[in-house]
């Protein structure tokens, strides 16, 4: 839906020669962290490159709610701190509309402050599981009170005195990662998280980039995250790189695409994030990573992605899933035109992201006569190779981006149009995705 509530129905009709450079925006889990972690420091930190998707916007709204003063003046943004604990309780109910990231970070960096803050979101938001955060942050002392399920909206009362906490996250999730640490910078003492999984690890980088202590060793038990409390956070200027599960849709286009040949620019290549790009050449992609180098303490390269009428299936290893979480519903599609099966293991949280993304893609790629099977964790395409797949249905978006942009990438490929119901959750995370996809000769338009 746009953000006055109506359904965009899309369409991507088959297209060749995809050519010239694709300028996606700045990285979505940078951008929120950009945020927060400004309005804890004392002093004014300035971001470029931020993504002005709806759901960094609404965190930079909660941020103001907060008491930090955010504002955007010529390419910069700027964010005036108020310190760890520091947040003022906000008059207002907090609207994280779609973010999943929004919310579990912001509840956590507020929840050792003694305020009372009320969180609701979007239909898609308010289903999706809030305990696995408000647990841990129940250890710190904070309390919790939200809809049956641990369901938004919700209401946290912060801890007046907190505790440090020792938590071994039961699933893997850098968000509840993120919230525990960002819960931890109030707390006296040391807050410990341990991953058995790796997930993405911006949230350590940018707390030891904005003067916290965070040390991470890799143990028997898994990564150990130790951060030091009550540090006093010192403003940073930040170059937000730019964002890969991004750049997965016009490189994914590229691969499928008769005659294509398209540059994606300085991606973050975050080894916690890059897990599809090494998949995608496992399965035959032309894809190299151009002028590889390192800015703001972020591995960046420029991707380039050329047609690949070869592509194979592979078993995509579920060690590597925490890594490329939200391009498995564009890996699906680009498997889709692969000879052979592409299955895909260990994927059991993507069942609770902005939809059950499994569901989401196995029922749109049916309609569109791909062949998918599911377990509770797992998932396999039945490739049809180059040319072979059929579309001609419609897919639903369910409130989610991912799925949107991942259908409107099948339709390029196809031999009859796809359409999707709804590409306005599109803006939530890629607000120029059809400019930047029709500039490279992709026909994706709004279906009237
Ligand atoms: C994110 C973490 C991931 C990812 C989401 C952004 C983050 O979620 O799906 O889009 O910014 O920390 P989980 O860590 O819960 O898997």
């Amino acid at each position: 839906m746009s953000s006055h509530g109506e359904a965009i129905p899309m369409i991507a009709r088959r297209s060749t020669g995809l050519h010239g450079e694709a300028h996606v925006p700045g990285d979505k889990s940078i951008s929120h962290r950009s945020l927060i972690l400004g309005a804890m420091a004392v002093g004014e930190t300035r971001v470029t490159g931020l993504l002005e998707g709806q759901d960094v916007l609404d965190t930079a709204k909660a941020m103001r709610a907060f008491g930090a003063q955010v504002e955007k003046r010529g390419d910069t943004w700027h964010v005036q701190g108020v310190g760890v604990g520091g947040f003022a309780e906000p008059g207002q109910v907090i609207d994280c509309g779609n973010s999943g990231p929004g919310v579990r970070q912001i509840m956590g960096a507020m929840a050792t402050t003694p305020i009372a803050a009320t969180f609701t979101g979007d239909a898609s938001l308010n289903k999706r599981p809030m305990a696995r955060v408000t647990d841990p942050l129940a250890l710190f002392g904070a309390r919790a009170h939200g809809r049956s399920g641990g369901r938004l909206p919700m209401t946290i009362l912060g801890a007046r005195d907190p505790l440090p906490v020792r938590y071994a996250t039961p699933v893997p999730s850098a968000q509840v990662k993120s919230a525990v640490l960002l819960a931890g910078l109030a707390a006296p003492g040391e807050t410990v998280v341990i991953e058995r999984e790796a997930t993405r690890d911006h949230s350590e980088r940018m707390l030891a980039g904005f003067g916290a202590r965070v040390t991470t060793e890799e143990t028997d038990e898994g990564r150990v995250i130790t951060l030091t409390g009550q540090p006093e956070l010192r403003p940073q200027d930040i170059v937000v790189p730019r964002d890969p599960s991004s750049a997965a849709f016009p490189v994914c286009a590229a691969l499928i695409c008769e005659g294509s040949d398209v540059l994606v620019p300085n991606i973050g290549l975050n080894p916690t994030r890059a897990g599809l790009f090494f998949t995608l050449r496992e399965m035959g992609a032309d894809l190299s990573f151009e002028n590889e180098r390192e800015e703001g303490g972020e591995p960046v390269a420029d991707l380039r992605a050329r047609f690949s009428p070869d592509l194979k299936g592979i078993e995509v290893p579920p060690e590597r899933a925490a890594s490329m979480i939200d391009e498995y519903p564009v890996l699906a599609v680009v498997a889709a035109f692969a000879e052979g099966k592409t299955h895909m293991p260990g994927v059991k949280e993507l069942r609770v992201k902005e939809s059950d993304r499994i569901d989401a893609m196995a029922v749109g790629l049916r309609a569109n006569g791909v062949e998918v099977e599911e377990g509770e964790d797992w998932w396999t395409v039945h490739g049809r190779g180059h040319g072979n797949v059929p579309g001609g249905a419609e897919a639903q978006s369910h409130l989610d981006h991912r799925i949107a942009m991942s259908f409107l990438i099948l339709g390029l490929a196809t031999a009859e149009p796809v359409r999707v119901d709804d590409g306005g959750p599109i803006a939530t995370s890629f607000p120029v995705f059809e400019p930047l996809m029709t500039a490279l000769g992709a026909a994706i338009s709004r279906a009237g």
